[in-house]
């Protein structure tokens, strides 16, 4: 079983993050989305257990990782994982998993650390950078939480994280996801929303990230459309695409089984001796 970790990572200043960690197997650092936690995993860290060490960090004012004061950016965020990496003694390659905001941190790790990265799993995420309006639309996210909280946000986007079944077929997934968005603290929401404004574009880097590759993406996400991760599977060099049926933008929470059989079949082929 995975216990619940905290350990003290040091960039410019001591942060004391929260991650937990599991057997020793295929090494997998799962990255997870805005505003959400590492409990985005619960599915992947018992379904997978017997293929992979998952180590599933909550992000800096997420979950129960400090809140340190924002601004934050993609390359602190990615600091902190790679940090983390460090600390845990891993001296070779891992596969990085991301999911959406995760995946950002994901593609910035490729960028700032690709003797770190084994393999990518990108889940409901996109190479490119925020439209001016989409930056506004951070601006004004972040006024949004500052003056109302983090229920405000929550009430925000909590209708748009999965899919329309999953809503009426799911209540309890659905109350799950809100009491984890909720655990954000305002500094989180504030200094990803920065990090998420300020990310530049990877779609160049893409062809450059020679590392075997899943996309998976939920077929009814209403956060990022599908044509996001055709372009994340065609521009990669050694990539492939799983749409997981009947899914939103929390497919690995909404579809686990499918989200693991994909996950399964991609770490076997590449990674099991
Ligand atoms: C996320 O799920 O991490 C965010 O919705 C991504 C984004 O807003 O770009």
């Amino acid at each position: 079983m995975a216990e619940r970790n905290k350990a003290t990572v040091e960039r410019e200043e001591a942060l004391l993050m929260s991650y937990q960690d599991s057997v020793d197997r295929v090494p997998l650092l799962w990255i997870h989305g805005y505003p959400l936690s590492n409990l985005l995993w619960e599915f992947q860290v018992t379904d997978l257990a017997d293929i992979a060490r998952q180590i599933t960090p909550d992000l800096r004012g997420h979950g129960r990782t400090e809140s340190a004061p924002p601004p934050y950016s993609m390359a602190l965020l990615a600091d902190d994982c790679v940090r983390l990496l460090d600390h845990l003694g891993f001296e070779g390659p891992v596969v990085i998993g991301g999911l959406s905001m995760g995946g950002y941190v994901a593609l910035e790790i490729c960028r700032r650390y690709p003797q770190h990265v084994a393999g990518l799993i990108l889940a409901a995420t996109r190479a490119g950078a925020d439209s001016e309006a989409g930056k506004a639309g951070r601006d004004q996210a972040a006024e949004l939480v500052k003056d109302q909280g983090v229920g405000a946000i929550v009430e925000a986007m909590l209708p748009k994280m999965l899919a329309p079944e999953t809503y009426a077929e799911q209540p309890d997934l659905v109350e799950f996801v809100r009491d984890m968005m909720m655990e954000t603290s305002v500094e989180g929401v504030v200094g990803a929303l920065a990090a998420m404004r300020d990310r530049v574009d990877s779609t160049g880097d893409l062809p450059l990230i020679d590392v075997p590759t899943l996309v998976v993406h939920g077929a009814e996400d209403q956060l990022i459309p599908v044509s996001e991760a055709e372009i994340l599977a065609t521009s990669l060099p050694d990539a492939e695409l799983v749409i997981v049926p009947g899914a939103g933008h929390l497919l690995n929470l909404e579809q686990p089984d499918a989200f693991n059989d994909a996950v399964r079949v991609f770490l076997e082929r590449y990674y099991e001796d």
